[in-house]
């Protein structure tokens, strides 16, 4: 007996009954099925095997150009209200929805195996974690899901007999013939649906294999069901990345970062202190997701639900990110990188000079006289998080870590400084609420600039003004209160060249934070968006960067910043009777602060 738990037979049988799979795989989650799968994916042409000298049991693999990142048009929040899906989130009705679903999935897995994958968000029975299980044809996602997640028997017993979890439905939607391959993409692109079902927390995916569409213990658990379950229980999921600052004098400070999609967050949960920063450490708990919950000793404490992280590879070097190159030597599972003539991969940003000849994302010929990228912007490796160097092991603690700061930063060439901290948690809630984000690779077809709350705005299960409400409100549920900042790595010049290094280099911000929130560095500039740093504040040692410099990249422009506040004020008004008064107050205080001086007040 594979499992005595009522809802998960009942579950697997129905489903099995829809999809007719030739048959059922129960994943027990040890390296030796990893490895089998692996093999089977080689076999079939899914992976390619990489030159085992240079980069020991590592794979890439090759998508469907049709499918390369998440499809936010397609993802839908189906609630029995609209309303409660707010208006940032697609919604169809439940019912309607479900009978799409139905006739898709009947009889999708034939000729395939339906693999079942128990997995656990965060560390195995600590009261912050959750369990999923994933139902799926694709022995990619189960090989991805492997490194993701704690994933297989262990997972599966904790659950019991009456043990609850979160259904996670998938199929690429590619049913076999007799005698065709196995594939993991859909070979023609079919028509896409992530789905998500509040009233019962469950989810469905349908015709996509990449990523965040189809690692359904990531996205669509991680943030979109559990910010609701965090409503519901008084909680929060967030898009963001946990890291650990150590002073020379083993002072530790535990800080959470949201920044959208391909906006920074792998490179900065990493960050490798620059010169400058002697004794100085900084560890690495998560890099995407945090779940936080309000704990007994009065703090939020965080944990990263997941196991492994999923990162974008291009602009990943030894410069920019030497402890992700370190920690990609091996074991890794690549999706869309470029493939060398040595049976390596490449990547846009690895090396300066690209090599003469690689075989590019879509398995053509590619050479520097090529017009294309070799590596699609949004390839991406995923490797287990203990493999990198700045890992804290203090990932794998149950009770997770004490946040002090929250941390939350756009991609913006303008009008927003390189940092400032809000005046208190209300107007920090308000700085999140309004940030906004110029467009990556990460999704398909963003718009070239757009508001991204919290970094949440694909990510957010339950209407998004709510959700502010319920950032406001778990302010009560914790004594000592995280301080929220707002950071732009990504300001512009003039000649449209970026004027902060980033990088390691954002470690004289990030110790900047530290001292505040230990209640040194007391004399801020007070802002009209927050308090900021004098130039004297930040450790400039080991890098020439003027007052000018950092003037310019502090400045707030009266001008701009008012036209900002009003087009927040639009913003607003979509969320109708929902925007909670807060946040229109600290839009109106902003103007205020805005007026010209001699008519202020
Ligand atoms: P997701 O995995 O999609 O959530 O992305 P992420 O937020 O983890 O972003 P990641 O760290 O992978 O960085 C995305 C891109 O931004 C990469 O191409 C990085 O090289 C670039 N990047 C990261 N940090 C900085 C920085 O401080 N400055 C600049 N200019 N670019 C950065
Ligand atoms: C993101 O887009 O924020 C990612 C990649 O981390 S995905 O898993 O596809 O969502
Ligand atoms: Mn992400």
């Amino acid at each position: 007996m594979v499992t005595k738990n009522k809802k998960l037979l009942a579950w697997v049988d129905e489903q099995a009954k829809l999809c007719q799979p030739d048959g059922i795989y129960w994943c027990d989650g040890t390296d030796a099925e990893f490895d089998r799968i692996c093999a089977e994916l080689v076999a079939n042409g899914t992976f390619i095997k990489l030159n085992p000298a240079k980069r020991p049991n590592s794979y890439l693999a090759r998508s469907d150009a049709s499918d390369v990142a998440r499809v936010e048009d397609r993802t839908f929040i189906c609630s029995e209200k609209q309303e409660d899906a707010g208006p940032t989130n697609n919604w169809i009705a439940p019912a309607e929805m479900r009978t799409k679903l139905k006739n898709l999935f009947t009889g999708c897995m034939r000729g395939r195996t339906m693999y079942v994958v128990p997995f656990s968000m965060g560390p195995l029975g600590s009261p912050i974690s959750h369990i999923g299980v994933q139902l799926t044809d694709s022995p990619y996602v189960v090989a991805s899901m492997k490194v993701m997640t704690r994933m297989g028997r262990a997972p599966r017993d904790l659950l019991g007999e009456n043990g609850d979890f979160v259904p996670c439905m998938h199929s690429v939607g590619a049913p076999l013939k007799p005698g065709e391959k196995d594939v993991a993409w859909p070979s023609n692109p079919v028509d896409k649906y992530i789905v998500h079902f509040p009233e019962d927390h469950s989810i469905v995916s349908y015709g996509s294999g990449y990523g965040g569409n189809a690692l359904l213990g990531k996205k669509c658990f991680s943030l979109r069901i559990a910010s609701l379950m965090g409503k519901e229980q008084g909680w929060l999921a967030e898009h963001m990345l946990i890291l650990g600052v150590e002073d020379p004098q083993g002072e530790k400070t535990y800080v959470a970062a949201a920044f959208p999609s391909a906006c920074g967050k792998t490179n900065f949960s990493m960050l490798v202190p620059p010169d400058g920063f002697d004794g100085w450490k900084v560890s690495t708990i998560g890099d995407d997701i945090a779940w936080i919950k309000p704990r007994p000793d009065g703090t939020f404490r965080a944990i990263n639900p997941e196991y492994g992280f999923f990162g974008v590879a291009p602009g990943t070097s030894i410069h920019s990110n030497p402890n992700a190159v370190a920690m990609l030597g091996r074991d890794v599972v690549f999706t869309n990188c470029a493939l060398t003539d040595d049976g390596d991969v490449w990547w846009e940003g690895l090396s300066e000079t690209p090599p003469t000849h690689l075989i590019d994302w879509q398995g053509k010929d590619w050479t520097p006289a090529s017009n294309t990228k070799a590596a699609h912007p949004n390839s991406r490796f995923a490797v287990l998080a203990r493999a990198c160097p700045s890992f804290d092991p203090v990932a794998d603690d149950p009770e997770g870590v004490p946040i002090s700061a929250f941390i939350f930063g756009g991609r913006l060439s303008k009008t927003f400084p390189l940092v400032y901290e809000a005046f208190n948690w209300q107007n920090g809630v308000y700085a999140a609420a309004t940030m906004g984000s110029e467009a990556t690779a990460a999704a398909v077809g963003q718009a070239a600039i757009r508001r991204d709350p919290f970094a949440m705005l694909p990510f957010c299960g339950y209407n998004m003004a709510d959700y502010w409400n319920h950032w406001l409100n778990i302010k009560n549920k914790v004594t000592k209160l995280p301080r929220i900042y707002r950071v732009n790595w990504f300001r512009k010049d003039e000649a449209g060249k970026f004027m902060w290094p980033g990088f390691g280099q954002n470690m004289r911000v990030l110790k900047w934070i530290v001292d505040r929130v230990h209640g040194r560095a007391t004399s801020a500039v007070e802002s009209a968006f927050g308090y900021m740093p004098h130039y004297e504040d930040l450790n400039w040692k080991g890098l020439d960067f003027s007052k000018d410099k950092f003037l310019k990249i502090m400045h707030i422009d009266q001008k701009e910043a008012a036209a900002e506040a009003d087009a927040q004020g639009e913003y607003f008004q979509i969320f109708g009777s929902r925007l909670p008064a807060a946040m229109e107050e600290e839009r109106k205080n902003l103007k205020q602060r805005l007026q010209p001086a001699e008519t202020a007040e």
